[in-house]
């Protein structure tokens, strides 16, 4: 199977164009095609729909995480309602097997890494704040314990690793991911771990336990030579 990724389109009206020249072609290379969160802009319906008619044009099935930015105007369950109505399946917490291929599939959430991950200590805003990615991590740990596959790939929208974010600002490294969710992929086992969000981050690392995790934000794919709109794994 080869599956074409990317993330962070943040579409808008305005690129339809521009994206649909983009995805055009996805499928003379790809089987399936994987969107690692921040499909519009704002999180709008309005954005939704000419997002919809280019991915379904593309007539290639499609895998999806919400990234924070569909959550920005409070319409997720609207826009999950609506990809799922186009036939794009939905990873929440949840798994899809298609082919002999498992995918898993979260948002993820920020909190960051390793020895300096945040606990859940002192004031109840933390603890609340820390609970939202252990719950993320909770999500994905159902998801993987869903595969029944020998392949699997985890799709996630915030970052597992610190190595796919080098090259973001120092400072908000916690925000941009958190190693909770490398944890689970390790206990678990996968062929491949797919994010984005950091949008000026490394295309590759790997977990602590050697697992591929490839950053396919679409800006980071723009600017490789020659720039792509999105990466093609063979599985
Ligand atoms: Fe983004
Ligand atoms: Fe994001």
């Amino acid at each position: 199977m080869r599956i074409a990724a990317t993330a962070d389109l943040h579409f808008t009206a305005p690129s339809h164009n521009a994206l649909l020249d983009q995805l055009g072609r996805v499928r003379d290379s790809a089987d399936v095609l994987v969107v690692a969160g921040d499909l519009t802009g704002s999180g709008l319906p309005e954005e939704m729909t000419p997002l919809l008619n280019v991915v379904v044009r593309t007539r290639v099935p499609t895998v999806v995480v919400l990234g924070n930015h569909d959550y920005e105007s409070g319409k997720q369950g609207e826009l999950v309602q609506m990809m799922v109505q186009a036939g794009i399946k939905v990873l929440d917490g949840t798994a899809y097997e298609r082919d002999g291929i498992g995918f898993a599939g979260t948002k993820g959430f920020v909190g960051g890494f390793g020895p300096t991950v945040l606990t859940s200590f002192g004031e109840p805003e933390i603890k609340r704040f820390v609970q939202a990615s252990v719950d993320e991590a909770l999500k994905l740990e159902r998801a993987m314990a869903q595969l029944r596959t020998q392949k699997r790939i985890v799709v996630l929208h915030y970052a597992p690793v610190v190595a796919t974010i080098q090259g973001e600002p120092f400072e908000i490294f916690p925000f941009l991911g958190t190693s909770r969710l490398a944890e689970v992929v390790d206990r678990h086992g996968a062929d491949l771990v797919l994010h984005g969000h950091a949008h000026h981050g490394q295309l590759e690392g790997r977990t602590a336990g050697g697992i591929a995790v490839h950053n396919v934000a679409i800006t980071l794919l723009q600017a490789q030579n020659p720039p792509a709109t999105y990466r093609i794994f063979d599985l």
